[in-house]
């Protein structure tokens, strides 16, 4: 079957989509919420074709085919060897974080901790769960890359912190933990006797895998595994993240039952479209995938070469994963920049929201024409203010 052209996306407006039609004030280009403007691959449209076709649409459970192609693509792409037994299927990620705080509340823990900036239910969900949620700001090295402060984490863990929420790939710096960074968190987590969820949705999105590879939380130690929650989705890569369907790899058992004990009556089940959305992806989707890559390393060198050119106080993160950018905005001093993008016909995602204001998060999941239509935008935007 023909690949996707990334060229040509279709025209969301309209279609009851987050991302374009709700802040919509005729025509406003819209690069916040993370999904793509971008068809999904062929055979997964098929599939959830095949699942129209039948018409019969009552509760689903997962098949021995869509758990298999799951496991495999693990194994396959990632080199994770998890049994099936580790697998607890959620509707989301979201509420999968509010779980995961439950589980750290049922064992007595009083406050969760992660680093900022981060995803904005990181530092919301272990509320729902009672929990405080502590946070320390990442620190940038010399090229820019955004990475753990060692000594503030050590300095901010409290005797009643219970829960490290990890985000691997990052959103929204797009760093791809090293596996020196995540042995260190690791024992971090042990010394501490703190849970560790790690959020690795993105870990299909990484810009150089060769060169900075995923290693998942799965990959560290043994020991590590007992307390060891992994949260994965086919969602963000495969542009389905509206189907609502995800999953976590829990491999200590105890842990495991503790985690669906949590989840009974929070999260509701997977929609029958869910799982063959899933297993399409992970069977058929590669060469999508691959293709997509190169597409958003395009955007992203683009946008590097554009603020440089036209904006070059303002700083970009080097990005190692994700459709993602962090654009650091303080050096304009404009008091409330996702408000003012928005009067200027853009909107984007308001640093505030991720713990810190002053940065924007710029969605790169859409086509060169819009992303050049959003650069002609921006300059304007500027000059109006000098
Ligand atoms: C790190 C991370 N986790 C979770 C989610 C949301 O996942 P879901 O749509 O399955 O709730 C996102 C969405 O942007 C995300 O970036």
């Amino acid at each position: 079957m023909a690949s996707t052209d990334f060229d040509k996306a279709p025209n969301r407006r309209g279609t009851g989509s987050l991302k374009w039609d709700i802040f919509d004030q005729g025509g406003t280009l819209p690069f916040w919420v993370a999904d793509m403007d971008f068809e999904s691959p062929p055979e997964v449209i098929e599939a959830l074709q095949a699942r129209v076709a039948h018409g019969v649409f009552g509760y689903a459970y997962a098949t021995q085919g869509e758990k298999d192609a799951v496991l495999e693509y693990l194994y396959r792409v990632h080199g994770i060897q998890a049994p099936g037994a580790w697998m607890v299927w959620l509707a989301g990620m979201v509420p999968a974080l509010s779980v995961a705080a439950a589980v750290a509340r049922e064992r007595g823990a009083l406050s969760s901790l992660c680093t900022t900036p981060v995803y904005p239910p990181f530092l919301k969900s272990p509320g729902d769960a009672g929990l405080e949620s502590l946070s320390v700001s990442l620190c940038q090295d010399m090229n820019g890359r955004w990475t753990f402060d060692r000594d503030a984490l050590e300095n901010t863990v409290r005797p009643d912190t219970g829960l490290f929420i990890l985000c691997n790939p990052h959103n929204p710096v797009g760093t791809v933990f090293t596996r020196d960074e995540l042995e260190w968190l690791g024992n971090f987590c042990e010394r501490h006797d703190l849970l560790l969820c790690s959020d690795e949705i993105h870990c299909d999105l990484i810009l150089d895998e060769e060169k900075t590879p995923h290693v998942s939380a799965l990959h560290l130690s043994e020991s590590l595994q007992e307390r060891t929650i992994v949260l994965m989705a086919a969602s963000k890569t495969y542009n389905i993240a509206g189907i609502g369907c995800a999953y976590a790899l829990i491999p200590d058992g105890k842990l495991r039952t503790a985690y669906r004990k949590a989840s009974g009556g929070w999260v509701p089940p997977v929609s029958v479209f869910g799982y063959p959305a899933t297993e399409a992806a992970y069977r058929h989707g590669e060469p999508w995938r691959q293709d997509l890559i190169e597409y958003l390393r395009g955007n992203h060198r683009l946008l590097g070469e554009y603020l440089q050119e036209h904006h070059s106080e303002i700083n970009l993160t080097p990005a190692q994963a994700t459709y993602l950018a962090w654009l650091d905005m303080r050096p304009l001093d404009i008091e409330k920049p996702r408000l003012f993008f928005q009067e200027h016909g853009l909107t984007f995602s308001d640093g505030g929201d991720f713990g810190a204001p002053g940065y924007l998060r710029w969605n790169l999941g859409c086509t060169r024409a819009v992303l050049t239509e959003g650069f002609e935008r921006f300059t304007s935007a500027i000059r109006s203010i000098s």
